[in-house]
């Protein structure tokens, strides 16, 4: 059914904002929003460079930047973390000491309720830079790598995480990290999957962040080709049949399309990881005065929500809190 003009005029309803408020389908919340943090070992806090206004946190300064965030009203975090030595074996990611595990019990120990998700992934811990174990060939060795990941998956929920999120694109991770949780006295405990993750270059920033970029080669062997979307859709239903409880769509905003199918064709809660590409190519350009940060910030945050993301990943997190009075 639709009227035509002149009975039917679209301006009527955007002529304040009052009604524009009253008629609106899409909106952002801060508990919609997750914050990756990054914790490190050294003291203090330390910019990144390549994203102004993002630092790795000593364990008291993440634990101080939870409080602050919960305050705020963000819905949650995602824990990385930058551990003081690499290995082969990345065995920094798995160890009940490791970075991420002290970040975990320290950030709980301050936080009321914020939801503590943690990323699981080698990238970060092993000395080649590579989200697996590599086979004598230089390859990265898909199934020796799952114990390991269950292994971190565990050690993090043991730490107290709320949710675990892993970042590696093995294939079968997603049921050997809920065998895992489930076996030491974890169903509860969700499991959000970066099930259709792309091998993107808006990650370059976030390597410098976390210190994980692939020493040789790329991500490619793991991470999926720009150029397709069925395959997205094939990776959502297979986490979920491995026991996914969030279907994260990453990056975002190149990746809109696959978004929606994503939410219209599983009807699961879908996450959308706006990146740290994303989040520097807006920096720089306000920082020219090129465009106006705070309006083309909400604008993308909507287009993803309006695509059917019901969480929003972002390094804009606090920052779109405390615009939207959090
Ligand atoms: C680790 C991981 C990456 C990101 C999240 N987890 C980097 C990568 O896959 O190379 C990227 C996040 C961002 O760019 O903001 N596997």
């Amino acid at each position: 059914m639709m009227a035509r003009f002149p009975i039917y005029r679209s301006r009527r309803l955007r002529r304040s904002e009052r009604l524009r408020a009253l008629v609106r389908e899409t909106s952002i919340a801060p508990d919609d929003l997750i914050a990756p943090l990054f914790v490190t070992h050294q003291p203090g806090r330390h910019p990144v460079a390549a994203m102004p206004g993002v630092e790795q946190l000593s364990v008291e300064a993440a634990a101080e930047e939870a409080a602050r965030l919960e305050d705020l009203g963000v819905g949650a975090l995602l824990l990385f973390g930058i551990p003081e030595q690499k290995d082969a074996r990345g065995s920094g990611a798995y160890a009940a000491d490791g970075i991420v595990q002290r970040g975990v019990e320290a950030i709980k120990e301050r936080v009321r309720d914020l939801i503590v998700v943690t990323d699981v992934c080698l990238c970060e811990y092993t000395d080649h830079g590579h989200c697996g174990l590599l086979t004598p060939e230089g390859e990265v060795d898909n199934d020796a790598t799952l114990e390991l990941l269950a292994r971190s998956a565990l050690s993090h929920a043991q730490a107290g995480a709320d949710m675990v999120a892993p970042s590696d694109m093995m294939d079968g991770r997603v049921s050997a990290i809920r065998k895992a949780l489930d076996g030491a006295g974890f169903s509860h405990l969700p499991i959000m999957s970066y099930a259709v993750k792309y091998a993107s270059a808006f990650y370059g920033p976030f390597r410098e962040a976390a210190g994980s970029a692939p020493q040789f080669g790329d991500r490619r062997g793991y991470q999926m080709d720009p150029a397709n979307a069925d395959e997205g859709l094939r990776e959502a239903r297979l986490d979920i049949e491995e026991g996914a409880d969030i279907i994260m769509v990453k990056p975002a905003l190149p990746y809109l399309d696959i978004i929606s199918r994503v939410k219209r064709e599983t009807g699961y809660p879908v996450a959308a990881y706006h990146v740290s590409g994303e989040y520097s190519m807006l920096k720089a350009a306000a920082e020219r005065g090129w465009i106006d940060e705070e309006r083309v910030l909400m604008e993308s945050m909507l287009s993803i929500r309006r695509a059917g993301a019901d969480l929003i990943i972002t390094y804009y997190a606090a920052q779109l809190a405390a615009n939207l009075g959090g």
